[in-house]
Order: C-alpha cells, then structure tokens, then sequence
C-alpha cells in the first residue's frame, strides 16, 4: 500500500498515553512539519505554544474539559500540548478573504493541525486534536495576549491505545465526479 495511505491509516486521536516523555528531537520534527505547511497566500497566520511544565500543562488540560459535556477528562495524560494560536494574515490573504467571504486563517489552521497529527503519527507518537476549551483560561496561564484566539489544542505522547477502525462516510457519500 501507499506509504502516506498507510500513515493516514495510522492516525487516530488518542484518548489515552503512557506516563512517558516525548523525545525533543520527535517534537523538533512535528514542529518542522507544522513550520512548512501551506497558508493561503503563505501568511503563515499561526503561532505554536509548546506546553511541557507538568504544572502549566495540567491548567491547560483543565481548560479543555467540560463537566457538562462530559468531553476531555483524559487530557491531562498527555506529556506535551501543542497550542495552536491564529494570528494575523497579511495584506493577500486579508483581501482574498473578504472578496471570497472565507477566512483563509482557520483552513491555513486546520493544515497546521493535519501536518502536527501525521508527523506524530510517522514519529510513533499518539495526538488528539482538541477544539474545545476555555480560551479566556489558557490566555490566562500561558500569557496570551486577549486579543489572540486559542484555535487548537493538540496533545502528544505515547498512546495506550491500540488502532480502531475508522468510522467515515463512504466514498459516494462524499465524492461525485463532474458533477454535484
Ligand atoms: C477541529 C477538531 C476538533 C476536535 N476536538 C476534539 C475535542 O475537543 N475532544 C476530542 O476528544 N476529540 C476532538 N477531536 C477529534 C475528533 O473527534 C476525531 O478526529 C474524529 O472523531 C475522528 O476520529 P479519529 O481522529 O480517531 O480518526 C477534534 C478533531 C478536530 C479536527
């Protein structure tokens, strides 16, 4: 099989790791991969926060947990957080975006997070991509400026978890050829 289909095969979000560390060369990589990923008009609109201090780290995994949601409660497993902060665009992208009516920043971020997830994955790590949480919190403990939205939480580690099978739409749900 295809290499990059057996990587994505591969990935999962991972509920679940094991109280070991994650080597820096591993996350000088999936830094290098989130650095090099494509942005509309190459603004490049994101900046990363590396969280690793167990006390900063469990506030943070705090703030993406949600009683009434029950979501998240395994968050404070993960040995590393990657914050995945949008900042502004430039000029291009700015014009590009109100002329098209999309705003090019949180698809350039969705990249960035698919880019984290398969690198952990090629590097034998587990991830989980986290979108909800308490921004006005984690502005607070890693001092983010108000004005910077918190977009993504990605946690890395090693997983405890063995490979599911993945529940997706099937291929004609999703795709037609030449026409909608
Ligand atoms: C933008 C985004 C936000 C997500 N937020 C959460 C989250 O807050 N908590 C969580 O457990 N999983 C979260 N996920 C993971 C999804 O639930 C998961 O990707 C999806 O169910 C498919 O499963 P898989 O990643 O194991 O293939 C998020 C994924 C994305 C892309």
């Amino acid at each position: 099989m295809n290499s990059f289909l057996e990587l994505v095969k591969s990935r999962q979000s991972d509920r679940a790791y094991l109280d070991k560390p994650v080597e820096k060369e591993k996350l000088d990589r999936i830094l290098e991969a989130a650095r090099l990923a494509p942005s509309a008009c190459n603004a490049q609109p994101w900046k990363i926060i590396v969280v690793t201090d167990p006390e900063k780290r469990m506030q943070v995994a705090e703030a993406t947990e949600s009683k009434l949601l029950s979501m998240n409660h395994f968050t404070k497993q993960a040995p590393v957080q990657l914050v995945i902060l949008e900042e502004s665009a430039n000029f291009t992208s700015n014009a590009g975006g109100w002329a098209t009516n999309k705003h090019y920043p949180h698809i350039d971020l969705g990249i960035v997070a698919a880019h984290i997830s398969l690198a952990a994955t090629d590097e034998g790590l587990g991830s989980c991509i986290i979108g909800w949480c308490d921004e006005k919190k984690i502005q607070k403990v890693l001092e983010i400026p108000k004005n910077k939205r918190v977009m993504l939480v990605i946690l890395l580690g090693y997983s405890s978890q063995s490979l599911r099978n993945k529940k997706r739409k099937s291929k004609d749900e999703i795709v037609s050829w030449e026409k909608y």
